[in-house]
């Protein structure tokens, strides 16, 4: 029986050597090991064997099939290496790889972003507040009188704890205020809100800039100037601007800057931003707030400005409809990135 085991051990061996493909050392392998296979066969016959060559032949028989798992489990490892292998085989590093489709920010962010930038260089920093206000940082601390249509709930959306989704970003100016005494040098981009119906030139949700800049003697021609640079910056110097008169109750006197640009809007004046002086009542409200005079109006003037970006994007992208600006559809973002 030991020849006998020595020799089966040697076939199977070579057996599994020559096995081709993984099918065919997995029908060797079921052959020898499998359940009714040749090593449960000479277990079996082990009952046969006389009783004193048992415990040597079990231990043989035991390291055959131990061999045998390792040859078996060897063979498969080298047919795994191959196969992963023969699969690069075919693969031509030099073809150019795949590209990746590279996004890009949405027009109204660059927009935002090239804003930010000129007035960056200005020494303005960034302020931020929340959309979720209070009616008093939205209208009261703004001059804004409660019989004001803007307060009307038809104009604005209403929370039922009273606060509101802010009308626009000058909540901000307020904030920036009670925050900090001046002087104060900030921009506020960010989202405000109309009860608006949706149409082509219309969103309930739209953006805006905001500006604030309280110092020592601050003029309308500062905001004139600082304004008149901005414009140029971001939309070339072939632009052209005018300041009309104009009423907010935040700021007194008040303007609406109109710019126009060859080949824009059709060459024809568009507003661009509304602005003008702080209102004394502003500062007072301010410091009302603050429980202090750090803005008292006989020391502090300083002016205001707020633009709205979405139109602005329209004009300078040609854009039939605002609604393109929320759409989120690849084939408009595309094209400017
Ligand atoms: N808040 C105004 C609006 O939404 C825009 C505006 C006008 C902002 C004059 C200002 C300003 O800061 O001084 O229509």
């Amino acid at each position: 029986m030991h020849a006998e085991l020595v020799n089966f051990k040697e076939s199977a061996l070579a057996e599994i050597g020559g096995a081709k493909t993984p099918i065919e050392l997995d029908s060797v392998r079921v052959k020898y090991l499998g359940r009714a296979g040749l090593i449960s066969k000479l277990s079996e016959s082990m009952r046969d064997v006389p009783k004193g060559d048992r415990p040597r032949l079990g231990k043989l028989l035991n390291e055959v099939r131990l061999t045998l798992s390792a040859a078996f489990e060897d063979r498969a490892a080298t047919f795994a290496a191959q196969h992963d292998l023969s699969a690069i085989e075919d693969i031509d590093e030099t073809l150019p790889g795949t590209p990746l489709r590279v996004g890009s920010l949405h027009p109204l962010t660059q927009l935002q972003n090239r804003a930010i930038q000129v007035f960056r260089r200005l020494g303005f920093a960034l302020a931020a507040g929340p959309d979720i206000e209070t009616e008093w940082n939205c209208f009261d601390a703004l001059n804004t009188p409660p019989n004001h249509p803007a307060r009307n709930e038809t104009d604005t959306f209403y929370l039922f704890d009273g606060r509101l989704l802010r009308t626009h970003t000058s909540t901000v100016q307020i904030r920036t205020m009670l925050a900090a005494p001046p002087p104060v040098r900030v921009i506020a981009p960010g989202a405000a809100y109309r009860r608006d119906e949706m149409d082509a030139t219309h969103l309930s949700q739209f953006n805006q800039l905001e500006g604030l800049y309280i110092d020592k003697n601050v003029s309308v021609a500062d905001l004139k100037g600082t304004l008149e640079y901005f414009v140029r910056e971001l939309l070339g110097s072939q632009v052209e601007t005018r300041m009309r008169p104009h009423f907010f109750p935040f700021t007194e006197p008040s303007y609406e800057l109109d710019v126009r640009l060859p080949g824009v809007n059709s060459g024809r004046w568009m507003e661009l931003l509304g602005c003008g002086m702080v209102d004394p009542n502003v500062l007072e409200k301010v410091n009302e707030g603050r429980g202090d005079r750090a803005y008292d109006p006989e020391v502090w003037t300083g002016y205001a400005f707020g633009m709205g970006l979405d139109r602005l994007a329209m004009a300078l992208f040609g854009l039939p409809d605002i609604r393109l600006l929320i759409e989120n559809d690849q084939r408009f973002l595309a094209q400017f990135s």
